[in-house]
């Protein structure tokens, strides 16, 4: 087994499952070594004892036609969150655009669940866009958005994020057929950037996603 992760510091303290009560099951998907030890990673229930392997391979069946790219030109704190909040909704691929070096502490190891991808370049991400038929949509509280909540988002699509500081570049602004914002009403500037993808990502669910599959 892989060393364990934040979500996995607590095994034995009341969190998941213990070992497998009676006779053990064949089916491959189940790890020996979690029937035999108790599972105690941070997993829905219906992933109880199953290798990583099978679960990835059950998200990859599900995956939506939708990506999450967020810049990362500076130092981001955010993107682990917004990693774990991609895995939630089973989005098809994250991509870091820019250093590729990232805080994983905030993705409580869904990063190993997700697929990730890195771009040097916001002109590299287009490129991927463009080759996989997604239509991209910029996420920013700039002139020339539109507000997210009454905007219809392209099921195919790539939603770009900005960092901490700086926001979105130009760059990421002129690829995008569309910018929306998220409306606000107290006197910050801005939200998170992790929040701000998770709210973006539940609009595209809420008009993309099939609900009854929904765990
Ligand atoms: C903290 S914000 C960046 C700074 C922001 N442009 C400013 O003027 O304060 C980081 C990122 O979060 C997202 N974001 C934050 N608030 C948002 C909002 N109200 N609407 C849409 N995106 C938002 C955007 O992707 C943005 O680039």
């Amino acid at each position: 087994m892989t060393e364990p992760g934040p979500t996995e510091w607590t095994a034995g303290v009341s969190v998941g499952v213990g070992p497998w009560q009676g006779p053990l099951p064949d089916d491959p998907r189940y790890d020996p070594e979690l029937l035999a030890a108790g599972d105690t990673r941070n997993v829905v229930d219906a992933y109880r004892y199953w290798t990583r392997e099978a679960i990835i391979a059950d998200i990859d069946q599900r995956r939506h036609p939708l990506h999450i790219a967020i810049e990362n030109f500076g130092s981001d704190a955010n993107i682990g969150a917004v990693v774990r909040t991609a895995n939630a909704f089973a989005v098809d691929t994250v991509h870091i655009v820019g250093r590729r070096r990232w805080n994983r502490r905030g993705a409580m190891v869904t990063d190993r669940y997700q697929r990730l991808r890195h771009h040097d370049d916001t002109a590299a991400l287009t490129s991927f866009a463009a080759e996989a038929g997604l239509e991209v949509v910029a996420v920013d509280n700039v002139p020339g958005s539109v507000p997210i909540e009454g905007a219809r988002l392209p099921r195919e699509c790539l939603l770009v994020f900005g960092q901490e500081g700086p926001g979105i570049t130009e760059a990421a602004r002129r690829s995008a057929s569309l910018t929306v914002s998220i409306a606000q009403f107290g006197s910050t500037r801005s939200i998170n950037a992790g929040v701000a993808a998770g709210i973006a990502m539940h609009a595209w669910i809420t008009q993309h996603a099939d609900l009854s599959s929904a765990w």
